[in-house]
């Protein structure tokens, strides 16, 4: 027990949190462990769902998965291996947006991206895509920016095509998903 708030006060305070607004309605607020129990609930309403499109869901049980998760996530992101934020519309969470790696040398960031079911339709992610990589451009930090998706997920293909992403190939069976090794799309945009 002991230990383990130990663990949390010296990781979770050692950089300040990061928000980017995306517009009026939209902001980013960086990876911290203060939202497990808001994340945790939202996966678990839509954890069936989401298992349709990734692998991870089926592995979140308990709050303290989700907790865990968010600690791990807190030192990749400030370290820049990776990127983790949580998404706010009209100030409710809902849903996350990341860069899976970030290749320093090569300035490449591969995307990542899911919302509350509810929440499709209103162009959230698609305006989180191009405010993250303004970002990320401006601060001379990215400069090819990577999607993967599998070739049966409309929406997030759609997403890639949406936002002036390049079809660039399909990896043949790259992604394990659900008992089956699926065909991946990837695209690519670059901003120099
Ligand atoms: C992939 C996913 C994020 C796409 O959600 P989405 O709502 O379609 O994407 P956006 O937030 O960019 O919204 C675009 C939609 O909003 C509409 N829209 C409304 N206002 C808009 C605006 N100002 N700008 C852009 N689109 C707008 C678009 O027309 C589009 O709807 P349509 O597909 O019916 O035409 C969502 O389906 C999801 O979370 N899926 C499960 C997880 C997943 O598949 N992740 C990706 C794994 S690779």
């Amino acid at each position: 027990m002991t230990e383990t708030k130990n663990e949390s006060s010296l990781t979770q305070s050692q950089w300040s949190d990061e928000i980017i607004e995306v517009n009026d309605d939209i902001y980013l607020h960086s990876v911290n462990e203060k939202f497990s129990e808001s994340l945790f609930t939202l996966v678990k309403r839509n954890q069936a769902w989401l298992q349709a499109a990734m692998d991870w869901p089926r592995y979140v049980t308990t709050s303290e998965d989700t907790r865990k998760t968010l600690m791990a996530n807190y030192l990749l992101h400030h370290r820049h291996y990776t990127k983790m934020y949580l998404i706010f519309y009209h100030n409710e969470m809902v849903g996350v947006f990341s860069f899976n790696l970030i290749e320093p040398a090569n300035k490449t960031a591969y995307i990542g991206y899911w919302l509350d079911e509810k929440m499709q339709g209103l162009g959230i992610i698609s305006a989180t895509i191009e405010a993250v990589i303004a970002k990320f451009v401006s601060e001379g930090r990215v400069r090819r920016f990577v999607i993967k998706s599998i070739v049966t997920n409309k929406a997030s293909n759609q997403v890639a095509l949406r936002n002036g992403f390049t079809l660039e190939g399909c990896l043949k069976q790259a992604e394990f998903l659900n008992g089956q090794y699926h065909d991946q799309n990837i695209y690519g945009r670059i901003e120099s």
